[in-house]
């Protein structure tokens, strides 16, 4: 599909598929600037409908009663339409939507993280079939311009590692907790309060989310497209005041994040998202609040961290609008393409010089919380079994409970294979000794 010409004025139409907080920000913002960049791109943008659950309902932006749809389908088939923004998230009826303007010709311009890991495989080779085109920056990290970064300006490099903040709800969780001593309850009232949780909390809260966008960017990089089975992935709900005062004593701050390395001489790659430490000198030690920040390690460029807003109406209608211009771009026939056939070969060839590593091969190095016993020579059983499976201990305090008969012992590691850990995390669990369930965390140091 082109750009149709009307009395010498080319028209961009657009359809917006669910029109809630980041739809509404998407036409406001594009609204206020729409004749800038029609002049910029020498195209008429007209906003021919929006779909919506509920016609009736109350909305921030004002849209004429005959622009709004109930029925997606009709919207994306209207043939004034050309570009489709999918903005309605979940991953059935989104699937559907998409995948219908693609066989239309249409370009699609979307937000949805989950849509993308889950079914990309099949968005993309529909893409590069039907000749449409495909654009999804807002799925990760917001305002930050991280996909069109991977495919475009940091083409030239091959990744041994990527490490992001990419879950604004749980930064701003981890960080309230550790500026103001609150508990985890408290501030994921707060958090609730101001619209920062996802409707299902599982998604923050346990990493499913970060999840979502870390496989994205691992298909990006690497060509694969990451099963769940294969990967680590962990939320911040064990996470404590405590720990985040105890990793503060050892000098790092705790951080919700995704990492994907890839071993180049060994051919195989990781994909986890959990907890970590992070030295407080690091960048990302300092992405505080709903902030994301994602730090790439390539071959050519080096490390370079890119910072910015991950969520919220405005960082993401920032995303979409670049999407859009993108969108009309590649309409006029004058962007660069991508999800070609030759792209998805690419990207398949990639994928196949590389599998993924089993738990002996993984290396990290790990932060451990457990309580023990008062009680002489406690210390030392722990000590034998960390020996046994060749753990060497980096740093180790001790904090006494005046009163209780019981400590809390905190260590670090250099770096052990995960295998080895989980070995000596199942032999701990069983010492009489040990009172709670041992915490366990990695220690991630980025270049920068
Ligand atoms: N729940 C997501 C986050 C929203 O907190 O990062 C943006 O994708």
């Amino acid at each position: 599909m082109s750009i149709p010409t009307s009395s010498n004025t080319l028209k961009a139409g657009l359809g917006i598929v669910g029109f809630g907080t980041v739809g509404q920000g998407v036409w406001k913002h594009l609204a206020a600037t729409k004749k800038n960049m029609e002049n910029r791109l020498g195209v008429k943008i007209e906003l021919i409908g929006v779909c919506v659950r509920n016609p009736d309902r109350q909305r921030e932006v004002r849209i004429p009663r005959t622009a709004i749809h109930t029925d997606p389908c009709k919207l994306v088939d209207d043939p004034r339409v050309n570009i489709v923004c999918e903005l309605m998230g979940g991953t059935t009826l989104a699937r559907e939507v998409t995948l219908r303007a693609l066989r239309l010709g249409k370009v699609v311009v979307s937000a949805n993280k989950a849509l993308v890991c889950e079914h990309g495989a099949e968005i993309f080779k529909t893409v590069s079939k039907c000749g449409g085109q495909y654009f999804f920056e807002a799925s990760v990290a917001g305002g930050i311009p991280i996909i069109k970064s991977l495919r475009e300006g940091l083409v030239a490099n091959r990744f041994s590692e990527i490490a992001g903040i990419i879950n604004g709800t749980c930064n701003y969780l981890l960080t309230r907790m550790e500026k103001e001593g609150l508990s985890y309850e408290t501030v994921l009232k707060d958090a609730r309060r101001l619209g920062y949780v996802e409707a299902d909390e599982s998604l923050d809260l346990d990493g499913v989310d970060a999840y979502h966008k870390a496989v994205i960017l691992a298909f990006l990089a690497h060509g694969k497209w990451v099963p769940r089975k294969n990967t680590l992935v962990e939320g911040i709900r064990a996470v404590t005041l405590e720990d985040i005062q105890r990793a503060l004593d050892f000098g790092y701050r705790i951080k919700h994040v995704a990492v994907i390395r890839r071993d180049f001489a060994k051919g195989h790659m990781t994909l986890g998202v959990y907890p970590a430490l992070i030295p407080l000198d690091k960048v990302l030690a300092r992405v505080d609040g709903v902030y994301n920040g994602i730090s790439l390690t390539g071959d050519v460029v080096g490390t370079t961290t890119l910072v910015g807003r991950g969520a919220g109406q405005d960082a993401t209608a920032s995303a979409v609008i670049g999407d859009i211009v993108d969108a009309i771009r590649t309409l006029k026939g004058a962007a660069f393409k991508f999800l070609t056939r030759t792209d998805l070969d690419f990207y398949t060839a990639l994928g196949q010089t590389m599998r993924m590593a089993t738990p002996d091969e993984i290396q990290s190095q790990f932060y451990l919380r457990f309580s023990l016993r008062d009680e002489s020579g406690v210390s030392a059983e722990v000590y034998r079994i960390l020996a046994e499976e060749k753990i060497s201990v980096a740093r180790v305090i001790q904090y006494e409970h005046a009163g209780t008969r019981r400590g809390t012992h905190t260590l670090s590691t250099y770096p052990v294979s995960e295998a080895s850990m989980e070995r000596a995390l199942r032999k701990l669990r069983k010492l009489r000794t040990v009172l709670e369930t041992p915490l366990v965390l990695r220690i991630l140091s980025p270049e920068n």
